[in-house]
């Protein structure tokens, strides 16, 4: 039946009308929502020029605004109503980056799942979420909005995402529609500067960029956005290759693709094109079915077609995937269906959507090193927390953060008033001024232990927020010299959105914990942890670097022939002025139990490419406390005439383990796991895996082998 509405609606669509399908405009600002749609507005939509609004919310405004379009436009087309709902929409999530680090599917997807439920009682029908680019240089400011440097754990966490945010599927009328962001490559920006280009050779596309996207396609994602950026030269809004060529036709993508905002204009800037209608004919040929704000498909497209007649058909099947967008999403049946004000009121920061969100806050936080088991703080210790991060709610609750309002948030300092902890602001990051630094000497020689909120506020990682250092902003590290010469126990409590470089100012601080912006209920969350109600086991989904010109760093590089070396006298691949590695690496993470591994069984010990393999190890709780484990599964993939990464992940579980009990771990692994791009697809070779399972990228705990026979290529995913 869609099918044949559809088709009927475009027979009977003028040029004009086609063209406002695919027009999406900004119905306001990101923090003034509805503020553009004004008498102007209404008559465009009435005239069928918009097919979409971002930048909109509110189910009484959303409900009006959509009578306009539906009952008094000549097709009564519904709108589609769109908002950046990245981490919560009233009740706010810990940033992506932040959840990643759960190492917990699913606490994103029930995060989405929250925000989808609360932005659709708001009248919204798309979120441009979930931001799933890989990102491997911390001097990007994105960094945040994504699941960090590894594409195994971002494809996990991004299909969690997406099943979070629709529902079962998109019909089901359960959830708003994803919007996987940004095709592609658009974290590969070279030297973490936003917006740059990414040059990458095919393989690296292939096998981390673009794998988490093909994972978000295999879960359904009912759009794509593509990025500002150019990809090896070809800006990827106007890349056919990339859109029509590997999402379309090679993985059968039948999905929207909206265009980033203002990108398809902006093809005039990448040179790509030389006027609007040569970047309107660019964009529509490479497959971008809506023009997010620069209007160029609605004020431009129309020549490109007077001189290329051929480019309707490309329209008509834009258009085409546009409606099916809102048919999937039922508006066609009922276009007030989304959007309910009275239920708005009581679901919004409900009770329950605060629990969920103090659960996934616990669950993100990341405890990187506990020296002489400092935490869990005791009964009857003087207390002095201090650092202005730690009253920050504006930062608590992240950017992207939707409807969410600073004053919902629970600062660490709220959190522990009631304990009568003393609290000295120190410094701020944005502030130059010291003056509070002696003030804050004395809260601490008051106290027996100091808690030190250090880190970014919210706004220094966030859309064009790249930095060159990647240390600590402002005057934080004399607050931290000052603290340090105290003497007093030190735990340092994080606050950021991207990993930092923090070699020198964590010298001699026993306790640090991250914990990210954790969102309304985080300073809740963070005193669970600190007091031990509950064992931390987060892990760093990017390992920390130890100087920003470490960066671009990540785990999975490739090997040498000359591997990194402590004898400096050794030719080997390492920096001369930093000790080798990062300070606390991908998959790091403690807790205030032990584990230990052991009984590692591989089965069978040789498998063709098609076959499973299972893999198992007891994990063993050592210590005297319930607690979560994250067992990591890596591989190093056969020799296949091309070097291959030093270690992949390729399966991880967040297990609870008793006091004292063992638990029997398995992974059941796709014996071709290891294949590689080789330019047409995916393809194993015969050879041996090493399997390495450990607690973390570089704390090793069982190694084994199996061996793959025969080779084979054909229909193989990225893992
Ligand atoms: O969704 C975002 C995108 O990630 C960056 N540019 C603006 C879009 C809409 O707000």
């Amino acid at each position: 039946r869609d099918e044949a509405r559809i088709k009927d609606l475009i027979a009977r669509m003028t040029l004009a009308e086609k063209l406002g399908q695919m027009t999406q405009r900004a119905g306001g600002r990101q923090k003034a929502l509805n503020s553009k749609i004004d008498a102007a507005a209404l008559d465009a939509v009435r005239a069928g020029a918009v097919g979409s609004y971002l930048h909109v919310a509110g189910a009484e405004a959303l409900r009006k605004l959509q009578r306009v379009a539906v009952e008094e436009s000549r097709l009564g087309i519904p709108l589609l109503f769109a908002m950046d709902v990245v981490h919560g929409y009233r009740t706010i999530f810990p940033v992506p980056l932040g959840l990643a680090a759960s190492f917990d599917p699913e606490v994103a997807r029930r995060a989405a799942e929250v925000a989808a439920v609360e932005a659709k009682v708001s009248g919204l029908h798309w979120t441009f979420a979930p931001m799933i680019d890989i990102a491997r240089d911390a001097r990007w400011g994105r960094v945040v909005e994504g699941a960090g440097e590894d594409p195994y754990l971002g494809s996990r966490i991004a299909q969690a995402q997406i099943r979070g945010l629709q529902g079962d599927t998109l019909a089901s009328g359960d959830g708003v529609m994803a919007c996987a962001k940004h095709f592609g490559a658009y974290g590969a920006g070279i030297g973490g500067r936003d917006y740059n280009d990414a040059e990458l050779s095919e393989r690296m596309l292939h096998e981390v960029y673009l794998a988490p996207f093909q994972a978000a396609v295999a879960a359904g994602s009912g759009s794509l956005m593509t990025a500002f950026n150019a990809l090896n030269g070809v800006p990827t809004t106007g890349n056919a290759d990339l859109v029509r060529g590997v999402l379309r036709e090679d993985w059968g993508y039948q999905g929207l693709v909206v265009s980033d905002w203002n990108a398809i204009i902006e093809l005039v800037a990448h040179g790509a094109a030389t006027t609007p209608a040569e970047a309107a004919a660019l964009a529509l040929r490479a497959g971008v079915d809506m023009d997010m704000t620069s209007g160029t498909y609605a004020d431009h497209l129309g020549e490109a077609i007077a001189a290329d007649p051929a480019l309707l058909t490309l329209v008509d099947q834009a258009v085409s995937r546009i409606l099916h967008a809102k048919a999937r999403l039922g508006l066609f049946e009922d276009p007030y269906r989304f959007g309910d004000a009275a239920r708005e009121r009581s679901v919004l920061l409900s009770a329950g959507h605060r629990a969920a969100s103090r659960q996934a806050a616990q669950r993100s936080i990341v405890l990187l090193r506990n020296e002489g088991d400092l935490l869990p703080l005791r009964k009857g210790q003087r207390i002095a927390l201090i650092g202005a991060l730690a009253d920050d709610a504006s930062s608590a609750i992240g950017s992207w953060r939707a409807q969410g309002q600073p004053d919902e948030a629970v600062t660490l300092r709220r959190a522990l008033e009631p304990l009568g902890i003393a609290y000295a602001p120190g410094v701020s990051p944005r502030d130059a001024d010291e003056s509070g630094i002696a003030g804050a000497v004395e809260t601490a020689r008051a106290a027996d232990i100091v808690l030190l909120a250090m880190g970014e506020d919210f706004d220094f990682s966030a859309e064009a927020r790249s930095r060159s250092d990647i240390g600590l902003p402002g005057p934080q590290d004399r607050l931290i010299d000052a603290i340090r010469a105290t003497g007093k126990p030190i735990v340092a409590i994080l606050m950021n959105g991207r990993p930092l470089a923090l070699e020198a100012a964590l010298r001699n601080i026993p306790a640090v914990i991250e914990s990210w912006f954790l969102g309304n209920q985080s300073g809740p969350a963070l005193a669970d942890i600190l007091f031990g109600n509950v064992s931390p086991a987060g892990r760093l989904p990017m390992g920390m670097p130890r100087t920003s010109g470490q960066l671009p760093q990540y785990y999975a590089h490739g090997p040498t022939g000359r591997p990194a070396n402590p004898d400096l006298s050794v030719d080997s691949s390492r920096y001369h002025d930093v000790a080798i590695g990062p300070l606390f690496p991908f998959g790091h993470g403690l807790g205030y139990s032990s584990f230990a591994y052991s009984d590692l069984a591989i089965s069978p010990d040789s498998a063709n490419a098609g076959a499973t393999v299972r893999i198992a190890v007891t994990v063993a709780n050592t210590g005297d406390r319930d607690a979560d484990e994250v067992v990591q599964l890596y591989i190093r993939a056969p020799v296949a005439g091309m070097s291959r990464p030093v270690k992949e992940l390729r399966g991880f579980q967040r297990v609870s383990i008793p006091a004292g009990k063992t638990r029997r771990i398995t992974f059941a692994l796709p014996a071709d796991t290891g294949a590689v791009w080789d330019g047409k697809g995916f393809t194993a070779y015969p050879g041996t895996v090493e399997v390495i399972v450990g607690a973390s990228s570089e704390d090793i705990r069982a190694r084994g082998t199996f061996r793959v026979t025969g080779k084979a290529s054909g229909s193989i995913a990225p893992p």
